[in-house]
């Protein structure tokens, strides 16, 4: 159990890669708060974990709002009075199209969902890490800001790119504060959201381009999300761990 006791905030954990990470942590013993902008779809998940007597609370709130985000904060620090773990997880992108036809509208939207959640949630959680002068943020980044090779959309590559740049910086900063910041860099992984982008035989002619010729799993991706934000990962601070069957070397 590396997580008894422990308190962590996992955000986009309705679905994919966000539940079965919640998942993962509460069957290390974690104390576990859920949110997601999908409020039913974190009340499932937190009612299914509730019935196996995982300590959780549910939160739909949008990871980008201040506002929210800090009253889901005070709630946590309420029900158990600290904060070890933060995962920035929330984000994605919904359809794959050619730069000339990107809205500003979608832009700033991809670059809110998948970026500012970051700095959001990570502003809110920095003072009582501080207090507590340890904690661990670990980022979800993507394989497409680790190397040319991926072709998706370019307002999600610059957004994730940003995700690597914010996670450096803030290790750098509040290091001295007993806090690590890492991020996770998935290559592509079976969740419901990618499956939907490809036919299967364009999945599969994907999985050809991997090394490992397959597409990734939510758990292994989870596996990495735990390994960075566990008592082992002591000295790994700043770094971007590549989880992509090496479809990108970086
Ligand atoms: N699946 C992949 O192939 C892959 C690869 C690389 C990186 N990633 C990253 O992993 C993370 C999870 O991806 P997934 O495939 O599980 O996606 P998913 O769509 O299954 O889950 C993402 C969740 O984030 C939530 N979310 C989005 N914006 C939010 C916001 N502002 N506030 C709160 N919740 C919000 C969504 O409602 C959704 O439930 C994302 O950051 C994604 O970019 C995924």
């Amino acid at each position: 159990m590396r997580f008894q006791g422990r308190v962590v905030i996992v955000t986009g954990a309705a679905r994919g890669i966000g539940a079965v990470t919640a998942e993962a942590f509460a069957h290390e013993g974690a104390r576990v708060a859920a949110l997601d902008l999908d409020g039913p779809g974190v009340d499932a998940v937190v009612k299914r974990l509730r019935e196996t007597g995982v300590d959780i609370l549910g939160f739909g709130a949008d990871a980008a709002a201040p506002a929210e985000i800090r009253g889901v904060v005070d709630a946590v620090l309420e029900r158990w009075q600290r904060v070890d773990v933060l995962v920035n997880n929330a984000g994605g992108f919904a359809a794959i199209r050619a730069t000339e036809d990107i809205t500003d509208e979608e832009w700033a939207s991809i670059l809110r969902s998948n970026l500012t959640t970051a700095f959001v949630c990570s502003r809110a959680v920095l003072p009582a890490m501080k207090r507590q002068r340890a904690g661990r943020i670990v980022n979800v980044a993507s394989v497409v800001a680790r190397g040319g090779a991926v072709r998706v959309t370019s307002h999600y590559a610059a957004a994730k790119a940003g995700v690597v740049g914010f996670t450096r910086h803030l290790a750098l900063e509040v290091g001295p504060h007993g806090i690590t910041v890492n991020a996770v860099a998935p290559g592509t992984t079976a969740t419901e959201r990618v499956k939907a982008l490809r036919t299967p035989d364009e999945s599969r002619e994907l999985a050809q381009t991997i090394p490992v010729r397959r597409l990734g799993e939510p758990m292994e991706i989870a596996e990495a999300i735990l390994f960075l934000a566990s008592d082992a990962a002591s000295f790994v601070n700043g770094a971007t761990l590549d989880v992509n069957g090496g479809q990108v070397m970086a």
